[in-house]
C-alpha cells in the first residue's frame, strides 16, 4: 500500500508528494522521494496531510500515538489500517485509544481523521449501502470477497503460515490471531452498516466470528513455504452483526491459493468467475432481494486490484478530510447532486 501510494500520489497533479516516512533505513533507497524515518521531521514540515498505511499489527505497536501526534499537530489523517469506526468495541479497544481520546486530538490539532479503503470502505459503505437505497427495507446483506493470496508478498500479514495456510485444519479456529484481526476491520464495517441502516449506535451491535481452514486439493510449494494436500489451501473468515436477535450482516473473506484450493464462498447465487479479486453481494429486502457480483480482471501487470482499489479510496479521501470539520470522518453514501449550468 505504502509504495502504491506514493507512486499515486507522484502522478496526481492535485497532491504534492512532500516527503515519506519509512520505518526503517535500509527502507530510504525505494523511491526518488524525500525519506525520512523520523515522525518528528514529518510534523515539523505542517503538511495539509498525511497517509498512514502500517501493517494490522502497527495498531499495537504505536500506530495510536503516531496518529494523535499528527493531529495534535493540526496534520489531517487519512489511514488504511484501522479508523473505520473507531466507536465500534472490540477485544483490542482496552490496549487502543478511544475514539473519544482521538477525537480530543482531532479538537486539539483543528485535524481531520479517516480511515478507508476497497473493504472497508468503497464495497461496503458505498457501493452496496448505495445499493440498498433502492429498497424499501434491508435485513440482511451478505457480502464476500474472495482473493487469491498466492502472489502476495512472503512477509504479507506474517507470511502463509500466520494465516493459517498449510496449517492442520483442526488448528483453524474463531480465536486465531488473523480471525481476532478481522475485527478491527470488519467489525468496523458492521458498525458502519448497523448506523445507516438502522440507525443503531455501536454499543447496540454484536459481532460473532467463526474461522475455518478448506483442504488443499494438492501439495504445493509457495516461496519457502510447502502446503501439503489436506491442510489448508484456503480459510474461511466470517463475521456476522445483530442488533438483538436481528442478524443483519455477514461479511466472508474467502482467502485462498489457486494451485492448492479455489474457494470464492459457499453456495455463492450466479459463480463463473475467473480473476483472483472477487465480490458476492447478496441484499434481503422488500420490496425485492438485491443481487450482483463483480471481479476485478487485471489490464496492467505488476498492479494489484486490491490495494490499487484501496490507493484510489485514499486520493479520493484526501481533499474531503483537508477540507472537513475537525472529527473523524466516516463514509457517507448518501446521494450527493450538484447544479449544472447552461455552460457545463
Ligand atoms: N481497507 C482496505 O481495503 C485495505 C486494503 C488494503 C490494505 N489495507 C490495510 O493497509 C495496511 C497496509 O497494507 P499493506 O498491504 O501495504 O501491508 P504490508 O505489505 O504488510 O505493509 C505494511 C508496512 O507497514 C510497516 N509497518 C509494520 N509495523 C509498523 C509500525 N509499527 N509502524 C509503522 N509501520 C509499520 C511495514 O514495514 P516493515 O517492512 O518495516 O515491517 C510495512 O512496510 C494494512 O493494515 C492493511 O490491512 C486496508
Amino acid at each position: 500500500m505504502g509504495r502504491a501510494v506514493i507512486r499515486a500520489l507522484q502522478e496526481d497533479p492535485r497532491f504534492d508528494l512532500e516527503i515519506v516516512k519509512a520505518r526503517r533505513d535500509k527502507q530510504r533507497s525505494f523511491s526518488d522521494v524525500a525519506i525520512t524515518t523520523s515522525k518528528d521531521e514529518v510534523i515539523s514540515l505542517g503538511l495539509d496531510c498525511v497517509v498512514v498505511t502500517p501493517s494490522a499489527a502497527a495498531v499495537f505497536k504505536g500506530l495510536d500515538d503516531d496518529v494523535i501526534d499528527l493531529l495534535e499537530s493540526g496534520t489531517n489523517v487519512v489511514a488504511t489500517a484501522a479508523y473505520h469506526n473507531p466507536w465500534m468495541q472490540n477485544w483490542a479497544s482496552g490496549g487502543r485509544a478511544s475514539a473519544r481520546r482521538l477525537l480530543e486530538a482531532c479538537k486539539a490539532g483543528a485535524a481531520t481523521l479517516h480511515g478507508t479503503g476497497v473493504h472497508p470502505s468503497y464495497m461496503v459503505e458505498r457501493l452496496v449501502l448505495t445499493m440498498c437505497q433502492s429498497l424499501d427495507s434491508v435485513s440482511h446483506i451478505r457480502f464476500v470477497e474472495a482473493a487469491n493470496f498466492q502472489g502476495a508478498p512472503g512477509d504479507m500479514w506474517g507470511g502463509l503460515g500466520a494465516m493459517g495456510f498449510g496449517v492442520d485444519i483442526d488448528e483453524i479456529g474463531p480465536q486465531h490471531p488473523v480471525a481476532a484481526g478481522g475485527d478491527l476491520y470488519y467489525g468496523d464495517v458492521i458498525g458502519n452498516v448497523a448506523r445507516e441502516l438502522f440507525d443503531a449506535d455501536p454499543a447496540e451491535v454484536r459481532v460473532e466470528r467463526s474461522y475455518r481452514g478448506i483442504p488443499a486439493e494438492q501439495d504445493v510449494v509457495i516461496g519457502n513455504e510447502t502446503i501439503r494436500r489436506g491442510t489448508a489451501g484456503a480459510v474461511h473468515l466470517v463475521h456476522r452483526g445483530y442488533l438483538g436477535d436481528h442478524h443483519f450482516f455477514t461479511n466472508e473473506e474467502c482467502w485462498y491459493l489457486r494451485d492448492a484450493v479455489t474457494f470464492r464462498g459457499d453456495d455463492l447465487p450466479f459463480g463463473g468467475f475467473t480473476t483472483s479479486a472477487s465480490y458476492t453481494i447478496e441484499i434481503t429486502g422488500e420490496p425485492a432481494n438485491l443481487r450482483s457480483q463483480l471481479e476485478f480482471q487485471p489490464t496492467l501487470k505488476g498492479r494489484d486490484a486490491i490495494t490499487n482499489g484501496s490507493v484510489r479510496a485514499v486520493l479520493a479521501a484526501i481533499p474531503a478530510v483537508c477540507a472537513a470539520e475537525p472529527g473523524i470522518l466516516v463514509d457517507d453514501s448518501a446521494p450527493s447532486y450538484r447544479l449544472i449550468s447552461a455552460d457545463d
